[in-house]
């Protein structure tokens, strides 16, 4: 990042700066939904953007999507909300809405950034389509098939994804979601997540981007 200024606020390190010619600010969003909202929540109120990308990792929820693949969200879900029967299940109460539908134009030039990323690297693969979140980590493949079955055509699992789309959305902020696959959410969960953070998820995420800020 050109002319990076870092500011401390709340536990985390919001860097400003140019990324490639683009007004930016980075942070890490720490984990889980109120972490995420949080962070949402004060790069909009406190640092002014006007866009937010998020970038991470998740588990696979898809027998088609492997890991090291890559998934951009068209749609998020928070998969722990339930307020029934005072409200269905999963939708976010008094927002009338339980898939959280992401920016049209940004998850379009978001996914032409990935796959010329992917052109680049023979195997992975790009997938769009829905994301849950939800504060857990999900190593259970029982878990996972009780998920897939409520929420049909769940792609991958993580999060922070849908708290972030929920304060979009009251805020009015265009975003979108980008996900590597890590794990499988299955019983190696934890063990292929660690390695993959170590080892994958960062390139991935820098290139992306870098491809982002260049289209
Ligand atoms: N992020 C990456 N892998 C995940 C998993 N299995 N469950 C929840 N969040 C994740």
């Amino acid at each position: 990042m050109q002319d990076a200024v870092s500011v401390s606020h709340g536990m985390r390190g919001y860097t400003a700066g140019k990324l490639w010619n683009i007004d930016t600010v980075a942070v890490l969003s720490r984990i889980g939904k109120v972490a995420a909202a949080m962070t949402a929540a004060t790069l909009v109120e406190k640092f002014e953007v006007t866009h937010i990308l998020f970038t991470g990792v998740a588990g696979s929820a898809d027998f088609g999507v492997s890991v090291g693949d890559i998934v951009i969200a068209e749609a998020l879900v928070q998969h722990d909300m339930d307020a029934s029967p005072l409200f269905p299940r999963f939708e976010v109460p008094l927002t009338g809405l339980s898939h959280l539908p992401t920016d049209r134009d940004l998850s379009e030039r978001l996914a032409g950034a990935a796959r010329t990323f992917l052109d680049a690297t023979s195997g992975p693969r790009l997938h769009r389509g829905l994301i849950g979140s939800g504060d857990q980590f999900i190593d259970d493949a029982v878990r996972l098939a009780a998920l897939k079955d409520a929420l049909p055509g769940l792609l991958a699992v993580e999060m922070e994804g849908a708290a972030v789309a929920q304060v979009c959305f009251e805020l009015g902020i265009p975003f979108a979601v980008i996900r590597t696959i890590s794990d499988n959410a299955n019983e190696n969960a934890a063990t292929d997540f660690m390695h993959f953070v170590k080892t994958v998820a960062s390139r991935y995420a820098f290139e992306i981007i870098k491809n982002f800020c260049h289209a």
